[in-house]
């Protein structure tokens, strides 16, 4: 969770500090700070309470030119949001951000006689267990830094710097990420390259049980244990147009209209329409490995975990022999499930960054199972420790709800699946009208959106006031009706929840009443008859209901949203992003923050 940022150079640091914690706001945004120094040790340390827009404020009445510094956005996990508890924090002549938790904070701190604390935080206690070995610059900081962490339990980005060093700035991580910018003179540190894109192309992606002494010009990279490290220097890809509104209001708007093109790039060079068939590059499987899966794990979180759902029903309707099981990485880390022989796990995930996915990756990974990542954050934790992967490539993704990656990371799964199905001789006939529609895709989603949304802004407003929703949808509708309930949840904070309309019956339509809407999908196909007759259940008990279909419907319910495609198999894949525009327009008739909504942020890197 919260960004780290880190300046060492020529220029202003407060600058770098202020624009990079910008950027990096989606990733907590409750607090914030700042602290330089200047060239006679001199350190400013300046936070804020609540958006980085006010520590800007505070900044901006205490300017000063100092060429080194690093800065926190905070998502609180141990203290209130408060400016005490925002980073940096101090101890003697150190300052240190740290993004994570240090789980044996408590013990620490018993030993920590001679620091007075100052905050709640568990970050304050490893600053003050830093100085302890530190003593005042006795010893070289990289070496304190070191020795604290040997003895911290948790996970953490952190960088240090101290008056006394006005060169130098220590970052190490285990658990969160942290990336080096390379620059021309001058060294910049950022939990997430977004920070860096317009400052430099080329980026150290720190690994974890990693330490590096950064100065304007040198950085170097040593194991906590002190062995030396050759850093690979990558290429930053993002462009600044990437994290940008560009002209659109709120970043969540601009994401869901951007899916035309950015599933585009999830397929560009992986489909082959005239034969039928996919090719993936990345997954790494031989034709015999892909044969002989007999499982699939697919792990997730939120959005994640909701597409790993999606995609397992597709994947099962073309693929024979093989069972699916798609996993809320929180609830697998500590499960003790039985792993079959022939399985093979997916591990789903935006950021690249989640702290249970990636638990969970690593344990699949120590019972010797092949990980193939699905993944979007290039160069991201995830994406490195994976055995093979498939980026979907939608570029970043800044507002908190996910949208884009939702529906590239669907597809690329379901493109897997089909990699999978290919191998085992399923006939191109049968796997056909799935690439055939994927190629369609992007085209009929921009349809899909333009035909819509005005519409949606209106009923929006109509349902802006119900404090509670259901959600319902029918085989892959289902998943897809998790999906948009999450989505109005999360960013409108109304109580929306989802059921397979099957389960209607065994108690949800206890709730029905006028101070619930119900949202129905009404996909064309086998089960279209039955989801008429649990409609009929929910009209006659007086539920207020909205309709989104994609096929004829005669029923009296309030709304009816029709979607015109000759999309079949994907329908919910267009029925979501009606389900996504549904969330934003509430959102914004409510008047709540839509990029930023209470209490979440956008990389969950704590359990
Ligand atoms: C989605 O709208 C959420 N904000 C959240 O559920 C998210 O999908 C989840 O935290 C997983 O993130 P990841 O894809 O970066 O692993
Ligand atoms: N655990 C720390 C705190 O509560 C860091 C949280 C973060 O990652 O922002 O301050």
């Amino acid at each position: 969770m919260c960004g780290i940022v880190g300046y060492v150079g020529n220029k202003n640091a407060q600058d770098f500090l202020i624009s990079g914690l910008k950027r990096l706001e989606y990733r907590g945004y409750d607090s914030a700070g700042i602290v330089t120094i200047s060239g006679d040790n001199k350190a400013a340390l300046i936070r804020a309470e609540g958006k980085i827009a006010n520590l800007e404020d505070k900044v901006a009445k205490n300017k000063r030119d100092d060429k080194i510094g690093i800065g926190h956005t905070r998502w609180a996990t141990h203290g209130e949001p408060s400016e005490k508890n925002a980073h940096p924090h101090k101890a003697g002549e150190i300052y240190l951000v740290h993004n994570g938790i240090i789980e044996n904070y408590k013990e620490l701190k018993k030993t920590l006689k001679e620091h007075k604390f100052a905050s709640e935080t568990d970050s304050e206690v490893l600053a003050a267990l830093v100085e302890s070995f530190y003593k005042g610059g006795k010893y070289p900081l990289a070496d304190a830094v070191v020795q604290a962490l040997k003895l911290v339990k948790g996970t953490y980005g952190v960088a240090v710097i101290s008056e006394k060093n006005p060169d130098e700035v220590v970052v190490a991580r285990s658990g969160s990420p942290l990336v080096i910018g390379v620059g021309n003179g001058e060294t910049l540190i950022a939990s997430d390259a977004s920070a860096l894109v317009g400052h430099t192309k080329r980026a150290i992606y720190l690994n974890d049980g990693e330490v590096a002494v950064i100065k304007k010009d040198s950085i170097e990279v040593k194991t906590l244990n002190a062995e030396p490290v050759s850093a690979k220097v990558e290429e930053i890809e993002t462009n600044l147009a990437a994290i940008q509104k560009g002209g659109y209001e709120h970043f969540l708007l601009k994401e869901i209209m951007e899916q035309p093109e950015s599933l585009k790039e999830t397929l560009r060079g992986r489909l082959n329409v005239a034969e039928g068939s996919v090719r993936l590059g990345g997954p790494g499987l031989s034709e015999g490995e892909l044969r002989k899966i007999k499982h699939l794990i697919i792990v997730g979180c939120g959005t994640a975990y909701h597409a790993g759902l999606l995609a397992g029903y597709y994947i099962e309707q073309f693929t024979p022999e093989i069972t699916i099981e798609t996993v809320i990485a929180s609830e697998y880390r500590y499960r003790q499930a039985y792993i079959p022989e022939g399985s093979v796990a997916l591990i789903v995930s935006q950021s690249g960054e989640t702290a249970d996915t990636l638990a969970c990756l690593r344990e699949i990974k120590r019972q010797g199972v092949k990980t193939i990542g699905i993944v979007n954050a290039i160069g991201s934790t995830i994406a490195r420790e994976v055995d093979g992967g498939t980026y979907v490539h939608v570029g970043p993704e800044i507002s908190v709800a996910s949208t884009k990656a939702f529906t590239s990371q669907v597809i690329a799964m379901v493109m897997f699946g089909l990699t999978i199905a290919q191998a085992k001789g399923v006939k191109s006939t049968i796997l056909k009208p799935y690439v055939e529609e994927i190629a369609e895709l992007p085209e009929e989603i921009r349809r899909t959106l333009e035909d819509t949304n005005e519409k949606i802004a209106e009923i929006a407003k109509k349902y802006k006031d119900y404090e509670h929703a259901i959600y319902l949808g029918r085989d892959t509708a289902y998943p897809t009706s998790m999906e948009g309930a999450l989505k109005l949840k999360e960013i409108s904070y109304v109580d929306a929840n989802a059921y397979a309309f099957g389960e209607l019956k065994h108690g949800p339509l206890a709730l029905v009443d006028d101070r619930f809407f119900e949202l129905a999908l009404v996909p064309e196909g086998a089960l279209y008859e039955k989801t008429i007759s649990n409609i009929q259940e929910v009209l006659a008990r007086g539920g207020h209901i909205i309709a989104i279909t994609n096929t004829d419907f005669d029923l009296p319910v309030e709304n009816v949203v029709r979607i015109e495609s000759q999309i079949k198999i994907f329908a919910p894949i267009l029925m979501n992003l009606v389900l996504q525009l549904f969330a934003y327009y509430t959102t914004v008739a409510k008047g709540y923050n839509v990029d930023q909504p209470r209490n979440l942020a956008k990389s969950v890197t704590v359990e």
